[in-house]
């Protein structure tokens, strides 16, 4: 794919990428003693949290005859299978009873494994590391550490608040994430009386610059239509406020506003549930509305409104691509959508191949569009 192409048909292949953290539930329904299912690229999970609070992630199938785990117990830090009653520690998966052995059966229990992931909470969310599927037919061993830490919002003053949204969306990853990255479908979808009209449209020029993995719009003072920017305008001097968003692979798009000692900072992931199915999660921090009594509550509406409008724009976009339609991708406005797909065909190499990253952007650029 040539970055310079005016014009490029693309169709998105959906392969889902692995060796990096997804978020899986929210961190507030998932209760202390309960064992709740999930899905992630395709894997099922049996996601709990034990007596003291750390949550845990398993693969949802047992290893002796496939018995979901989720449909069993969980008490003092183990899970106990429905079936044939083997038990599990919840964090390493590593068996510790296999009921119907007598005394002189001496299979080693302890080398048995229910597969385990990697599993931290940050930020209202508990993240799964989901490393590459080991070879078919194996069976699971003692999981690795994840290589890096989970994501994390950044975050500019000692108190804050933190709110997230999540909606499923009905397409595939790729579609989520261009979805996400797209300037240009503003007027035509996020449309409303208290906001915008598709008549505010103007140009726009942004510049971006390659950052690890992913790229970077650079600091500039945010578009008059962007939403936590219209609420800062009650805090500081338009011209003092300077964004940065970054989209950095798998799956995250991050947005640093600052205005002065106001800051909000949001790190929104499209996850694969399915080759099909995906799910958007919107966390934000900020320190500002601390004295308004609704501050948080309508910076949640306002987020809440755009996400359905995406999130209904998307479930109509899927009946059309049902039926595999040719798309093209143009220049500048699908810009990001390129790269994003170059991003992904980047990493996918490096895999196979084992040798380095190839970013696919050689320098700056800048992208001018209408929205
Ligand atoms: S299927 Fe789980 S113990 Fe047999
Ligand atoms: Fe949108």
């Amino acid at each position: 794919m040539s970055e310079d192409s005016p014009l490029v048909e693309q169709t998105p292949d959906s392969l889902m990428l692995f060796g990096f953290w997804y978020r899986a539930l929210p961190s507030d329904v998932v209760k202390r003693g309960e064992l709740l299912s999930a899905m992630l690229l395709e894997q099922p999970l049996v996601v709990g949290r034990d007596q003291q609070g750390r949550a845990f992630a398993l693969r949802d199938a047992c290893p002796h005859r496939g018995m979901p785990l989720s449909c069993g117990h969980f008490d003092a830090g183990e899970i106990e299978c429905s079936y044939h009653g083997w038990r599990f520690e919840a964090h390493t998966g590593q068996c510790t009873a296999v009921p119907s052995l007598v005394k002189d059966q001496t299979i080693k229990v302890d080398r048995i494994y229910a597969g385990s992931y990697p599993c931290e909470e940050r930020d209202d969310f508990i993240w799964v590391f989901v490393p590459d599927p080991g070879p078919a037919g194996a069976g699971f061993t003692k999981a690795a550490p994840a290589p890096v830490p989970a994501p994390e919002i950044p975050k500019f003053s000692e108190n804050y608040k933190l709110a997230y949204l999540t909606a499923d969306l009905p397409c595939s990853v790729d579609h989520g994430i261009i979805g996400l990255m797209d300037p240009a479908h503003g007027p035509f979808v996020h449309q409303a009386w208290w906001w915008r009209s598709r008549h505010s449209i103007h140009e726009k020029q942004k510049n971006f610059e390659p950052i690890p993995y992913g790229f970077r719009m650079s600091a500039h003072t945010p578009s008059s239509n962007s939403a936590p920017y219209k609420l800062l305008r009650l805090y500081a001097k338009a011209d003092s406020i300077t964004t940065t968003i970054d989209f950095v692979l798998p799956n995250m798009r991050s947005e640093i506003i600052r205005a002065g000692k106001y800051w909000f900072s949001s790190l929104t992931t499209v996850t694969p549930i399915t080759r099909n199915r995906c799910r958007i999660d919107v966390v934000a921090a900020w320190n500002l509305f601390r004295w308004m009594p609704f501050g948080a509550e309508l910076l949640k509406f306002v987020f809440a409104k755009f996400v359905e409008q995406d999130r209904r724009t998307m479930e109509l976009q899927w009946e059309g691509l049902k039926h595999n339609p040719h798309l093209m991708l143009i220049d500048d406005a699908d810009r990001p959508a390129k790269w994003y797909f170059g991003l992904k065909s980047a990493y996918l190499e490096m895999k196979k191949s084992g040798g380095e990253f190839r970013h696919p952007m050689s320098g700056p650029v800048t992208l001018r569009w209408r929205s």
